[in-house]
């Protein structure tokens, strides 16, 4: 338990030190300040005055006696986290294969709002995570000219800031949810972007086949493979580098484990990164650890591919 739902830990939640829809999205203020310095080890150190918001865990939280304990210190997340395992294991019963099981998970989410589906529990935090997705690109170089897709786009709580500022006809959201599709086009209404003409397409794995070849300077995944089992990874590594312009860069969030790999009620994945280096070296991608953004104040770490 404990860590059993969620999407995107969010800026205020991480801040605040509380969680954020449970699961991924918040860890208490002690697990941060613990893991912040074994996160120091395995980084160096970040420099004079960065605070670092670093996102490692050495927790099991698949594993009984972890869930107990949280239990008996969190005796108010007993009957949500109850309430999700019921639901969650009526959808894996209906829907063996992942991405239906998660497609399902995301539309009874989305039913609700939207918003919270990609884990964000307020407007403001929805905005906020999606701003930092934005400047964190920006700084790295995202140029109006580049063509941009995102994998897993939600309902665009940061695609409507990249397609606002790309040229028109730049951006390309991919989301194996059509619900949360749909929101996503309410959200590009609200924000006024038809004439930018962005692409929004479902999809069921991740191949994809009907995009050209070394098209995209920008491949984006924020809080994807956080909630994705590994084939569904690597299935996406074996395809990204055919889309990847040759100087292009695939950025990736993911949940970071110093621990034992594991997951929690198959939404909320944990992986070292050595893992997922080595997996992508595998298919052709060489990678790098982004260490400036574990100063941004999000639960998170990031993996920079590009081709070997
Ligand atoms: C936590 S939300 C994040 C959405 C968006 N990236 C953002 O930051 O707001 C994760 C999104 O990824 C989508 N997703 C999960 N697994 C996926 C997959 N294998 N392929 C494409 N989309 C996926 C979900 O449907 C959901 O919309």
């Amino acid at each position: 338990m404990g860590k059993a739902r969620g999407r995107d830990r969010g800026l205020a939640g991480v801040r605040a030190g509380v969680r954020q829809r449970g699961g991924s999205e918040a860890r208490s203020r002690r697990e941060q300040a613990g893991s912040a310095a074994r996160t120091a080890r395995w980084l160096g150190p970040l420099g004079p005055g960065v605070v670092n918001f670093a996102s490692v865990t050495t927790k099991d939280r698949e594993n009984l006696l972890y869930q107990l304990r949280y239990a008996m210190r969190n005796p108010a997340k007993v009957p949500p986290y109850a309430r999700r395992l019921a639901r969650d294991t009526v959808l894996r019963l209906r829907n063996r294969d992942h991405v239906d099981y998660y497609r399902a998970v995301m539309k009874s989410d989305a039913s609700r709002s939207a918003e919270a589906a990609v884990g964000s529990k307020s407007h403001a935090r929805w905005l906020a995570l999606g701003r930092m997705q934005f400047d964190y690109l920006v700084e790295h170089g995202l140029r109006p000219s580049d063509r941009m897709l995102e994998i897993g786009c939600g309902n665009l709580r940061a695609g409507r800031l990249f397609v606002d500022y790309l040229d028109a006809g730049n951006y390309y959201g991919l989301d194996i949810s059509p619900d949360i599709l749909i929101a996503a086009q309410q959200t590009l209404v609200e924000d006024g972007l038809q004439n930018k003409v962005p692409h929004l397409t479902p999809v069921r794995d991740l191949r994809f086949e009907f995009l050209p070849d070394a098209y995209f300077n920008v491949v984006h995944a924020h809080s994807v493979f956080s909630h994705s089992p590994l084939p569904v990874i690597e299935e996406c590594f074996a395809h990204v580098g055919r889309v990847l312009a040759p100087r292009g860069f695939f950025d990736f969030t993911f949940d970071r484990t110093e621990g034992r790999e594991h997951q929690v009620l198959r939404e909320d994945f944990y992986y070292r990164t050595e893992t997922l280096l080595k997996l992508a070296q595998r298919h052709g991608l060489r990678g790098r650890f982004m260490a400036d953004w574990e100063k941004r104040p999000h639960g998170q770490s990031k993996i920079r591919l590009g081709h070997a």
